[in-house]
């Protein structure tokens, strides 16, 4: 048997929303693990060159690339980019995510509907569509699809969210049974609230109420996210598909 320990060495890695957060730390964990890594983001340059700087300081091989991942078109000018300075996307991580506000069902309207199912399906739908024929070619390829523990627990008022996360799962499953003969793997990995940048200013009620619930009394640690992605990602992880791992101190059991 050989020495196990999930190297990525060789391989190209895609986080979309990777400037900061979730993304930031789990291309961090997956440089980390030998990959060269393709940091995506939309809006905020200085923060992705942040990230960028933060990256290569860690001797890690990475590059910035800004596109919209829900444009069809700058989802193509990325990945053709991505092959020319890094090499064939093997590992597609969508963890790109706007805003997301809690609101009553009355005060969401159907624009934003419409913008978390962009995100959180069409995304994924379009980053797959782009990546496989050359994942085919190769018969290797990793898709990580970001969702949360809400959609098990139908988290409220979030019911946007929740319904979104839902689809990405749908879609994820009946990806993993069509992808499965290419031997290409389609996992999800679940976070439970872990604070990120976005959650400084939240109401500390919120938090302390949330951490009370979390069964390791901890809260979690963004580079835990991003571990688990090494893992999904890595080779010894090859026959493990249609999953979902939960990183949120046991606070749920899928
Ligand atoms: N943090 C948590 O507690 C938690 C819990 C469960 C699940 N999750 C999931 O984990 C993922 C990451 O969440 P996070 O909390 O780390 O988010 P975050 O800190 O707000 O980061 C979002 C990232 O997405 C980028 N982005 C926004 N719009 C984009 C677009 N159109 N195209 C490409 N990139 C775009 C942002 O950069 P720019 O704005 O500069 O483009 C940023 O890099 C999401 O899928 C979220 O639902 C998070």
């Amino acid at each position: 048997m050989p020495h196990a320990c999930f190297s990525l060495t060789g391989r190209t890695a895609l986080v979309t929303g990777s400037s900061t957060g979730l993304g930031l730390a789990t291309a961090e964990c997956l440089g980390r693990a030998g990959a060269k890594v393709a940091i995506n983001y939309a809006n905020s340059k200085a923060r992705a060159d942040a990230a960028l700087a933060e990256l290569r300081s860690a001797g890690i091989t990475a590059e910035v690339f800004q596109a919209d991942v829900t444009c069809e078109h700058a989802i193509d000018g990325m990945f053709s980019a991505i092959e020319q300075s890094l090499g064939p996307v093997d590992v597609v991580v969508a963890n790109a995510t706007p805003p997301q506000p809690m609101k009553p069902i009355e005060e969401y309207d159907w624009a934003f509907h419409q913008q978390m199912l962009d995100f959180f399906v069409k995304s994924p739908y379009l980053l797959a569509r782009r990546a496989l024929p050359g994942m085919k070619a190769r018969k290797h390829g990793r898709f990580i699809n970001i969702t949360s523990e809400v959609f098990l627990l139908g988290v409220a008022p979030f019911s946007a969210y929740v319904a979104a996360k839902g689809g990405q799962t749908g879609w994820s499953r009946s990806m993993c049974h069509e992808l499965a003969p290419f031997g290409i793997t389609v996992n999800m990995i679940a976070p439970g609230w872990i604070p990120v940048e976005r959650h400084e200013h939240d109401p500390q009620a919120d938090k302390d109420a949330y951490l009370a619930t979390i069964p390791m009394q901890r809260w979690g640690r963004p580079e835990e996210v991003g571990w688990a992605a090494v893992y999904l990602a890595s080779d010894e992880a090859a026959f493990v598909t249609g999953q979902t791992i939960a990183v949120n101190g046991g606070k749920t059991c899928w």
